[in-house]
């Protein structure tokens, strides 16, 4: 595949969905086909499961079927969307991929991280990002904002602090298990801050590829 599959992860309000926006602009602008995506979703059959998976009422969802839900809904995007487009020779950014599961289903619902990993296997096979960005956002903060925001607040947001807490401690463990694939960022900095250092970490890699 000739594109590059760059994939963006963190908690809520991490303020990951404005700074894809930048890049988007940013890279169409030198030349470069550039696709925005998201997960849940992206796609018709992947938005239809989103809206099961996040919708308020369901909260006696059994952690495995949310999880697999997730996969599914991943599966299909992954198939329609984001390999059609890297063939095209695309920058795929997408607004989170297997590493939410990871850490939200895997660790923070306790599923394990492993075991979430596994399941995910059996949908992108060995199938990975070229390059992850993970925002780091202390979750007290995160939080903070989407309330300033007025962000829509969906299942996932309404879980209890703890569960947030979860989230952050799942992150920094998959970024030791992945270092040379998850780039952090700083995401506590001024929005223009973190949109200038993405900027710099993905022409960074571009350039690193163009002198192999
Ligand atoms: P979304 O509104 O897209 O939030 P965000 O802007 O934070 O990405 O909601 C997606 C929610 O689903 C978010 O709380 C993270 C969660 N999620 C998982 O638990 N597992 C997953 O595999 C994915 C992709 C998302």
């Amino acid at each position: 595949m000739s594109g590059y599959f760059i994939t963006f992860e963190g908690g809520e309000g991490s303020g990951k969905t404005s700074v894809i926006e930048s890049l988007n602009k940013y890279f169409t602008e030198k030349g470069f086909e550039v696709v925005v995506t998201r997960e849940p979703g992206g796609i018709e059959i992947a938005e239809q499961i989103r809206n099961i998976i996040l919708n308020k009422d369901n909260v006696q969802m059994d952690k495995l079927t949310e999880a697999y839900l997730f996969a599914a809904s991943r599966r299909q995007h992954l198939v329609e969307r984001v390999i059609p487009e890297l063939e095209k020779g695309a920058i795929v950014l997408c607004d989170r991929f297997v590493d939410s599961s990871i850490v939200y289903q895997g660790y923070a619902r306790d599923i394990g991280m492993d075991k979430v990993y596994d399941i995910n296997k059996v949908v992108i096979g060995e199938f990975m990002p070229d390059l992850t960005l993970f925002f780091d956002v202390r979750p007290e903060i995160g939080l903070k904002r989407i309330l300033d925001n007025l962000r829509k607040v969906n299942r996932l947001d309404l879980e209890e602090k703890d569960f947030h807490n979860k989230v952050y401690e799942g992150y920094q463990k998959l970024v030791k298990r992945f270092p040379s694939r998850i780039k952090v960022v700083d995401a506590e900095k001024n929005i223009e801050e973190v949109k200038q250092e993405t900027i710099k970490i993905v022409e960074d890699f571009l350039d690193d590829l163009s002198k192999v």
